[in-house]
């Protein structure tokens, strides 16, 4: 069974084909970090308006890049939520048009599950059921109880900013650019980690629970006091802030896995991108961590054709109405 996997949540455009016996055979990303850097953040309107003019090129692209045509195609699975309602709804409605068109089901896909799928894309690294995901994007930070394939138990999340938002915001503050995971830990790299020491909110209680928004207010206030601030201030600052995140998800990830005593750790989502944040739980953790190869961890349409693959395989899909949720909990699947 081949399906077309689409991704239009938020600044990318992902397409890929995934053949439930082959595997992955076709992928293609565009980014639109360029477009939306001038601005420090993105923009929802311009966002929209790029992945309608990406999304077909880039249909055609991967079925040219498989050697297959529409016709080869057996489902079409694309985001339904959460992310920007506009880019989202590019998405939508081209898959759902696209599958009425070929007399195809088409299904929609949580994004998050998404992700949380995509370490097991590639079979030889699929956990053991169940197992802890810790998911970490630039709008989630959750620890979730994965029991079966749509069986989620969320165990604790974000009170206030997305780990990857506080890694954005700290490197916005600094002048690092956009998207500010990846810049903020190639400053850190330069960084001393005896200057500064930041907290690592939350861990001083019980519970799985995160807050990030005090680490980015820690931040502004160390750049308030130093400034102006040297190259070396910023790469101190940045190892300082990376440090804290990496170690409050750690904390939390160790009691997860003490609570549930599962033998299996899956990080997913742009964060799980983080080379510290790896080597630190692989360090810390009893359990086996588990992630996917860098150009999955970040999004991408491969992990929306894989999940979609398994829905259409459990014999579920979507109905011919066009419905897309902004907001979308994880522990309500229901198929839209
Ligand atoms: O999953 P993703 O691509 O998009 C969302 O669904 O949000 O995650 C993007 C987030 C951004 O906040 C970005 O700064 C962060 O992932 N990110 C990283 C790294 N690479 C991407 N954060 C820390 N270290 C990285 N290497
Ligand atoms: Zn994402």
């Amino acid at each position: 069974m081949l399906i077309l996997g689409i991704e239009s949540s938020c600044d990318e455009t992902g397409l890929a084909l995934y053949d439930t016996e082959k595997g992955l055979i076709s992928q293609a990303l565009h980014s639109q970090v360029d477009l939306h850097a001038d601005y420090g953040g993105v923009v929802p309107e311009l966002a929209s308006r790029d992945h309608v003019r990406k999304i077909t090129p880039l249909t055609r692209l991967v079925l040219n890049e498989a050697n297959k045509s529409l016709s080869d195609l057996a489902g079409i699975a694309y985001t339904a939520g959460p992310g920007l309602m506009g880019a989202l709804l590019v998405g939508a409605s081209f898959a759902k048009s696209l599958a009425w068109s070929l007399n195809i089901p088409s299904i929609g896909v949580h994004h998050m599950e998404a992700h949380l799928l995509a370490p097991l894309i590639e079979p030889s690294n699929a956990p053991e059921l169940p197992f802890m995901a810790l998911l970490v994007s630039g709008g989630h930070t959750q620890l979730v109880h994965v029991k079966a394939l749509g069986d989620y138990e969320i165990l604790g999340e974000s009170l206030d900013d997305a780990a990857g938002e506080a890694f954005d915001k700290t490197a916005k503050l600094l002048g690092l650019g956009y998207p500010g995971g990846p810049k903020i830990a190639a400053k850190a790299e330069s960084g001393d980690p005896t200057r500064f020491k930041f907290p690592r909110p939350m861990t001083d209680r019980p519970g799985l629970d995160f807050s990030f928004s005090g680490l980015k207010t820690f931040a502004l206030n160390t750049v308030h006091n130093n400034s102006p601030l040297s190259e070396q201030d910023k790469a101190d600052i940045a190892l300082a802030f990376e440090l804290a995140a990496v170690d409050t998800l750690s904390i939390k990830c160790k009691r997860a896995i003490d609570q549930t005593k599962v033998k299996h750790l899956v990080i997913a989502g742009g964060v799980s991108a983080n080379t510290r944040l790896r080597e630190k739980l692989s360090s810390d953790l009893k359990a086996q961590v588990i992630y996917a190869p860098l150009e999955l961890c970040t999004d991408n349409g491969a992990m929306i054709a894989y999940a979609g693959a398994l829905r259409l395989q459990a014999g579920q899909s979507s109905d011919l109405g066009i419905t897309t949720k902004a907001r979308w909990p994880m522990d309500q699947l229901d198929a839209i």
